[in-house]
């Protein structure tokens, strides 16, 4: 666990900690308006390769870089009008844009591929720390390779902690569930990688024609995005689905049950829920902040409701399918 101080709050004086371990090429824990990244400088080799290492991830999974603003993400992917009407609508928040590159993005961030993702956080503390910065920053969700992503500082405290320089909190994250990716790089085939909070008919609206579903299971071979990989974002803790609505309050030995929305039998001990009316997107803000939780309990399955098949629920069965899968 990381000791207290190397959790930062939402001062200057912390600001400024965390720009000066940045800068000399540290790690630091950031807040975003999706999940918590674990931030380096993208423009630093020495950083990109410390994120790999600190998270265990392959060196052929690309990482998303986080500039300040639209003006300063385009200086480094090529953009088009598309591009610029989805940075417009839905910059600073929750849409990655995966764009051809330009050189100055090093080919460690982006795994060696012509296209590099990019995003504007709206989180207003990793704004301002964007702000002071003079470089954008790459960052994964800061969780182990693997695991559940982190939607607190304390859950990257229990995992990362003691590898990085600094936790900056800012709070638990608002969406919960990472961004929506974004294959833009024919404006003509819009392709959704990874859904998320941004919807498809919200980009379809923005962008005048249809935008490409993710496929379940890639051909073998044929994966575009790691995101996409089945076993991601796992517990240790068992999981089944079921459908929405479909739940039976039965319990089993060393079970615990999690609904959409509070049960009517509520009060029961190993009854869970994610929102007290069955809004998707607490649903969604609450999901990886209780299995954390849950893991850590010792149950040896978890059941849980899925979500209907719309608006962020459609990225909270994504994550839940898996979190599911071993
Ligand atoms: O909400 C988020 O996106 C969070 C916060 C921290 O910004 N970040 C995040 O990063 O979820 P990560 O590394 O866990 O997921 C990045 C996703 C992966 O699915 C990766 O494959 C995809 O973006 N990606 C990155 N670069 C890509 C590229 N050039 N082409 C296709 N997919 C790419
Ligand atoms: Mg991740």
């Amino acid at each position: 666990m990381a000791s207290q101080e190397r959790i930062l709050d939402s001062s200057a004086h912390s600001l400024g900690e965390c720009a000066r371990l940045l800068q000399n090429d540290e790690l630091v824990a950031v807040p975003t308006e999706t999940v918590y990244g674990l931030a380096g400088n993208a423009l630093s080799g020495k950083a990109v390769r410390k994120i790999f290492s600190v998270k265990g991830r392959p060196l052929i999974d690309p990482l998303i870089t986080h500039f300040k603003s639209a003006r300063a993400a385009f200086s480094l992917v090529h953009g088009s009008g598309a591009a610029e009407a989805l940075a417009a609508e839905f910059w600073p928040g929750p849409l990655t844009l995966v764009l051809e590159k330009k050189p100055d993005i090093p080919d460690l961030v982006t795994a060696g591929l012509s296209s590099a993702a990019v995003r504007v956080p709206s989180q207003p503390l990793m704004l301002a720390l964007l702000e002071i910065l003079d470089f954008p920053l790459a960052a994964p969700s800061a969780n182990p390779f693997g695991y559940v992503s982190p939607t607190r500082p304390e859950h990257v405290a229990q995992t990362l902690g003691p590898k990085i320089g600094a936790i900056l909190d800012g709070g638990p994250c608002l969406h919960g569930i990472e961004s929506t990716v974004l294959d833009l790089r024919d404006p003509k085939a819009p392709r959704i990688l990874r859904p998320g909070p941004i919807c498809a008919e919200a980009i379809e609206a923005i962008l005048g024609r249809k935008v490409d579903m993710p496929l379940d299971s890639p051909p073998e071979g044929a994966q575009v995005s790691p995101g996409q990989l089945t076993k991601h974002y796992s517990p240790r803790t068992k999981i089944k689905i079921v459908a929405n609505g479909q739940l039976r309050f039965a319990l089993q030995e060393g079970e615990a049950i999690i609904a959409n929305k509070k049960p009517t039998i509520a009060g029961q001990d190993h009854l869970y829920w994610l929102s007290e009316d069955g809004k998707l997107e607490e649903v969604a803000r609450n999901f990886f902040d209780l299995l954390q939780k849950l893991d850590r309990m010792h149950y040896t399955c978890l059941t849980i409701e899925a979500a209907p098949e719309v608006g962020i629920g459609i990225a909270y069965n994504d994550r839940l399918r898996r979190a599911a899968s071993c």
